[in-house]
């Protein structure tokens, strides 16, 4: 058996060798004669001769191996009290028919199809029928409000969309309907027909373009596979830039196959016929990777869970899902163990469930404060593995490979680069750090499969937003620094994306939200420290000149106004009055400076500041708790 140390380096000294090893596990319609095409930089594709349909070697591939009675995907619903397990023949069948439906409103390979939809398995298998015929899915997040969904809707220009009646949050239920009604108002494109799942807990009333998901499935033909090239797109997943508009992160199909393919057993030491449980939405990019393609990729089981982690009924649902489907690894952010411990912080709901089937913890998409991750260590006396990614990337750029071996845990460290991942830290002039010194992490390009090839429609912004910085080098947008090891320490963003409970926010966009109520003149939005959510964001308003407002009133306006604009993930929930903002003499505002104040830092005082009386009025509000 080869070390992380060996893989890692053959890795690096013949990335073309070691990619077209990894992609003989494919199962190709035309096998790539070459791993990468680099005549174009920064714009790298991969297996560019390579095609393939990724939907067959999810589930159809493992039908004809004989496993098709395997389990592929449990549903698993506290929140309605239900569970369904599809077995691999039983999902094939299903993807099958729902691509037919899409063909059937002509839905055809190169095609949009946006996706907008609660935890149901049918999320999953609307993703899975988009790929069967070529088509490419946008998956919109479900706690986004119509704008949002609106925006996406223009930027992608899907021909089909396809939603529920309701999601339900806890107790809770959320009429999807309504808010996809107002979506498609607010977008000036309009998608042709929505196919709507109608569920019993709020049925939708249907109107001329909507097409009822249960009906449509009966009267379907199944469609087969479409062959594609491994550089089409598979998907477009938006995600949180510095301003309101988001990013439309593209992802190949043959570099994305390869490498989730890879990561599959090397890092999550899960392969066919093992249970991985990814307690995430398929709205986010975790959800793509490792509760849809990857663990069906590698023949796996895995659990779709519609709830959350703590609440309906308890916090001891994670371990209840251990148990009764026989999970080897749990896959969650750090935020969901901070929910459970404040709820359980003794783990007493743990008594009682049989977690012998768990061999591994892993935790990504915040950072793992050491308190969180000693916690979960001590209570489940299993690996901890944190590890480190991105929309943007895929799959883990940063983690402890424990299908490989398991290295040295660092709290406080998602561990080593994985193969194909050259990390640097650099500072602002290019120049790399020494070890232990902070600056921006970046990849060396070409980064490895999976990884972004540009952005929808946008190649200068992805130039721009991620290859300008440094020449020859990815972006990651966070900062950090590498020790004496080769452990990557990542610290936190140094743009103004935040994270809340695990979810990618942009500041920039809650501040346009807010710079548009009649009352504000101008606005600051920071991501300040959560002892649960690990970040939240807090506004700051200063008022236009004579507006008098009652404070508790305007905020509780403003508050409303980002739950209508972006959506209640925001969390926005703090929002404060202030009589100025302390700036840049080039008028810039101070945000790093006030969000180290509020986290309680002893923040100096930049030299560059224009007014310092403004910072030293503003301290007090910063630092209230
Ligand atoms: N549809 C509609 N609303 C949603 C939603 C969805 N899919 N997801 C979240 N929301 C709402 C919540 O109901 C909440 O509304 P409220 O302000 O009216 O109470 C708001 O958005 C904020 O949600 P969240 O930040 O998730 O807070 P929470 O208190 O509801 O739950 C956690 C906190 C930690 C339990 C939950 O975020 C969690 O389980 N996170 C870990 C797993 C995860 O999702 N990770 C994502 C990336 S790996
Ligand atoms: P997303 O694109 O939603 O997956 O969010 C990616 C961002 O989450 C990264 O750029 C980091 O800021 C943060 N992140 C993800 N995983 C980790 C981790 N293990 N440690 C620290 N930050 C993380």
């Amino acid at each position: 058996m080869a070390t992380y140390e060996e893989i890692f380096r053959a890795s690096t000294a013949d990335p073309e060798g070691f990619w077209l090893r990894a992609a003989e596990s494919i199962d190709w319609a035309v096998p790539p004669s070459r791993a990468l095409d680099d005549s174009r930089p920064p714009f790298y594709r991969w297996f560019p001769d390579g095609e393939l349909n990724i939907c067959h070697n999810a589930l159809d591939r493992h039908v004809d191996a004989g496993r098709g009675e395997q389990s592929a995907l449990v549903y698993d619903s506290p929140v309605t009290g239900s569970q369904r397990t599809y077995t691999y023949s039983a999902l094939r069948d299903e993807v099958a028919k729902f691509a037919g439906v899409l063909a059937g409103l002509g839905v055809a390979a190169g095609d949009r199809v946006v996706i907008y939809m609660p935890m149901v398995p049918e999320a999953a298998i609307a993703m899975l029928a988009c790929a069967r015929i070529g088509a490419v899915h946008s998956v919109v997040f479900g706690g986004f409000a119509p704008k949002e969904l609106a925006v996406r809707i223009d930027d992608a220009t899907p021909s089909v969309i396809v939603s529920a009646s309701c999601g339900i949050e806890g107790k809770r239920v959320i009429e999807y309907k309504p808010l996809l009604e107002a979506a498609i108002e607010l977008a000036a494109h309009k998608p042709g027909k929505r196919v709507v799942l109608q569920r019993p807990q709020a049925e939708a009333a249907m109107g001329p373009d909507d097409v009822d998901w249960a009906a449509a499935m009966a009267d379907s033909e199944p469609a087969g596979c479409v062959t594609v090239k491994a550089t089409d797109p598979l998907y477009i997943l938006y995600t949180s830039g510095t301003t309101g508009k988001p990013k439309g992160v593209v992802r190949d199909t043959g570099g994305y196959a390869v490498a989730l393919n890879w990561s599959m057993p090397n890092v999550y030491d899960v392969g066919a016929g093992e249970t991985i449980f990814t307690g995430s939405d398929v709205g986010w990019v975790v959800g793509h990777s490792y509760i849809v393609y990857a663990p069906l990729l590698v023949g796996a089981t895995s659990v779709l869970y519609e709830g959350k982690p703590v609440g309906t009924p308890d916090a001891g649902q994670y371990w209840r899902v251990v148990a009764e489907h026989g999970v080897k690894s749990l896959f969650t952010a750090p935020t969901a163990f901070r929910a459970i411990k404040k709820e359980d912080p003794k783990g007493e709901l743990l008594a009682g469930y049989d977690l012998s089937s768990m061999k591994y913890l892993f935790l990504a998409g915040e950072r793992l404060d050491p308190e969180t991750h000693r916690w979960a260590s001590d209570l489940l006396g299993i690996p901890v593995i944190d590890h480190w990614w991105q929309t943007e990337t895929g799959w883990p750029i940063v983690a402890n490979p424990a299908g490989i071996e398991l290295l040295e845990i660092k709290p406080g460290s998602p561990t080593r680069p994985l193969p194909g991942w050259d990390v640097q830290v650099l500072d602002p002039s290019g120049a790399p750090v020494a070890t232990g010194t902070d600056g921006a992490i970046v990849v060396k390009l070409p980064m490895p499969p999976g990884a972004l090839p540009t952005l929808w429609n946008d190649d200068e912004r992805f130039v721009s937003s991620y290859m300008a910085a440094f020449d020859g080098f990815y972006l990651t947008g966070d900062g950090g620094h590498l020790d004496d090891d080769g452990y990557v320490f990542v610290m936190g963003r140094t743009d103004d994306v935040i994270n809340v409970a695990g979810h990618r926010l942009s500041t920039g966009g809650m501040e346009e939200v807010l710079a548009g109520h009649p009352d504000v003149a101008e606005c600051a939005v920071i991501g300040v420290a959560d002892p649960m959510k690990g970040q939240v964001p807090r506004g700051f308003v200063v008022l236009k000149a004579g507006v008098q407002r009652e404070e508790d009133e305007l905020r509780a306006e403003l508050v409303q106004l980002v739950r209508e604009q972006i959506g209640a993930v925001a969390s926005l929930k703090d929002v404060a009055v202030v009589a100025g903002l302390p700036k840049t003499r080039s008028g810039k505002i101070l945000r790093k400076t006030m969000r180290g104040i509020a986290d309680g830092a002893d923040e100096p005082v930049p030299s560059t500041i224009d007014d310092p009386a403004v910072l030293d009025a503003l301290r007090p509000v910063l630092r209230r708790p």
